[in-house]
């Protein structure tokens, strides 16, 4: 097979949802359609139940778990499809962010009951600013939920989509009777008297088959057909372009414990969904066919146990192919690396492998090289972009609670910040350090891994901060407005990892004022901007 069909043929995306929506129960069926996995209960939640820190520390010790979790790769069909995991716990957003820079589409999964929640919303947000395409699935029709139009209507207006259902329920609930697949022209009948098995489907060609009468009742067929009538008149029909740049999000409806609709939806999605997308660089646009190598980490996981200080860098691939022993370009630092160990994902397994293509995620051993965002190449020097950090939500200043242990605590702090658990700023007038972070959990996380992975121990103290801003920097360094806004928020003024100039808000008022006092100091709310 040649290295374009190869590209081709792969399918790189997320399934994102609001805890409890249906994520790990669908991607486990998919798992089982791709014969990846034989049984149901295969694939491990890695969800934490609200917010609980002792569940987090629990999933932190059996890192084995998650770190098999981040990438499912498994073939259906002549697809190689990776599936990558993305928490749905909002203390982890950022994680799944990040996440979304890797993926060439998506899955959103809706909890028929519950409609748009809120992680959806801010989730999907992050989808549509990237033109990333989605399909939606509707989850739990076995479960009494809300009507299939008005929720149609709900994801368009909160999420800001513009829906064409693929599919369309028969009833809900006690009353649902199957699914009426509008891509495919037919009907699978749910026939579950049992409810959790994966269920026998008979297909319908015609929907004004008299048959059906007989099957699903006189008046559910008489439903479907007018709500059929209704989904044409109302829904533009499916249009793959659309799709594809981000403007229009086919929907499908089944339920995913019972494995149904679920079939359908894959089937749809190899066909539909975008092989591996090209991705700007600094430099210049990279394109997945080209054929020298190039990829960036987008995900950093350690390795809990201390005597083996070992993480895994997730490189997602761009172009070309990545090879087992050949240097590599390690952009940022200027030196090649090789590499005699990467691992491929296939399931829930990690195996050594000797090449892998575009589209694909390779786990590199690493001893402490990498950072998130960092690009690698075969040599050419560029910077892949669309990794942004984003203010954080919570700010404290961090302490060394053992002046015998500092250095250990520096590097602790300095690791931990290179896989992205939070940000650090560096305040200018007094040198102090802040931790950033997306959820209150993290603040626990870093103390305990900064004491288990590195014998050293903090303690935080409230710094009450709303935001953080990243700070352009004017053409004329000494000009007379940037140099009194510096004068006047010094104590405000700080650094992040990679010294950019942060001012970190007190008040959502305080960034009004500077916007006002000094209209010409272009302030962010990402660490990436033109
Ligand atoms: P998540 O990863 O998005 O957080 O959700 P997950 O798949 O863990 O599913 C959350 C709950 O919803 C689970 O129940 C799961 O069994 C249930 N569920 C998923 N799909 C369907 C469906 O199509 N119909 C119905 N009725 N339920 C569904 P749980 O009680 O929280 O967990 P468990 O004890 O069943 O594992």
């Amino acid at each position: 097979m040649s290295i374009l069909q190869e590209i081709q043929k792969r399918r790189t995306f997320g399934v994102i949802a609001h805890p409890d929506a249906g994520k790990t129960t669908l991607t486990e069926k998919l798992l089982l359609f791709g014969g990846a996995i034989q049984e149901a209960g295969a694939v491990k939640s890695n969800k934490i139940k609200k917010g609980a820190t002792s569940d987090f520390m629990e999933i932190e010790r059996q890192r084995g778990i998650s770190v098999a979790t981040s990438v499912l790769a498994f073939n259906y069909k002549d697809y190689k499809i990776n599936i990558l995991d993305t928490p749905g716990h909002k203390d982890f957003a950022e994680d799944t962010f990040r996440t979304l820079t890797a993926v060439d589409s998506v899955i959103v999964v809706i909890d028929v009951a519950k409609g748009v929640e809120e992680q959806t919303e801010k989730l999907v947000e992050v989808c549509r600013m990237r033109n990333i395409p989605m399909i939606v699935f509707i989850n739990k029709l076995d479960r009494e939920g809300k009507d299939a139009f008005d929720l149609l209507d709900e994801v368009e207006q909160k999420l800001g989509l513009s829906v064409t259902p693929l599919s369309f329920p028969i009833g809900m609930g006690y009353d649902f009777k199957g699914i009426y697949n509008i891509w495919e022209k037919n009907i699978n009948l749910f026939s579950g008297d049992s409810r959790r098995n994966i269920e026998e489907t008979i297909a319908f060609d015609n929907v004004n088959d008299p048959e059906l009468d007989k099957i699903i009742g006189e008046k559910s067929a008489e439903n479907l057909r007018s709500e059929l009538e209704l989904v044409y008149e109302v829904y533009p029909p499916f249009d793959r372009e659309a799709y594809l740049n981000g403007t229009q999000q086919p929907v499908f409806f089944g339920s995913a414990l019972n494995n149904f609709g679920v079939r359908e939806l894959l089937d749809c999605f190899v066909e539909i969904a975008p092989s591996p997308r090209s991705k700007a660089s600094d430099k210049r646009v990279v394109n997945p066919d080209e054929n020298t190598f190039s990829g960036f980490v987008f995900k950093i996981h350690a390795n809990m146990d201390p005597n083996h200080r070992n993480r895994l860098a997730f490189v997602k691939i761009v172009s070309g192919t990545f090879e087992r022993n050949k240097p590599y370009l390690h952009v940022r630092h200027g030196k090649k690396l090789k590499f005699s160990s990467p691992n491929a994902f296939f399931a829930e397994k990690k195996e050594v492998v000797d090449i892998s293509y575009a589209g694909d995620i390779v786990g590199l051993h690493d001893t402490g090289n990498f950072k998130i965002g960092d690009t690698l190449t075969e040599g050419e020097v560029l910077q892949f972009k669309g990794i942004p950090s984003f203010s954080p939500e919570h700010f404290r200043y961090i302490n060394n609670a053992d002046p015998l242990k500092s250095k250990q605590l520096e590097k602790g702090i300095d690791q931990l910040m290179d896989e992205g658990v939070a940000q650090l700023f560096k305040l200018d007038f007094n040198g102090r350090k802040v931790i950033g972070t997306v959820g209150a959990l993290q603040y626990e996380v870093i103390q305990y891994r900064l004491e288990h992975e590195y014998g050293a121990k903090c303690s935080y103290e409230t710094f009450p901060i709303h935001k953080a801003c990243w700070v352009e920097e004017p053409e004329n360094p000494k000009d007379a407005e940037f140099q009194d806004f510096l004068r006047v928020k010094q104590k405000y003024m700080a650094r992040d990892k990679q010294g950019q100039r942060v001012f970190l808000a007190d008040s959502a008022f305080s960034i009004e004022m500077v916007k006002q006092k000094y209209p010409n100091v272009k302030l962010h709310f990402t660490s990436e901007f033109e």
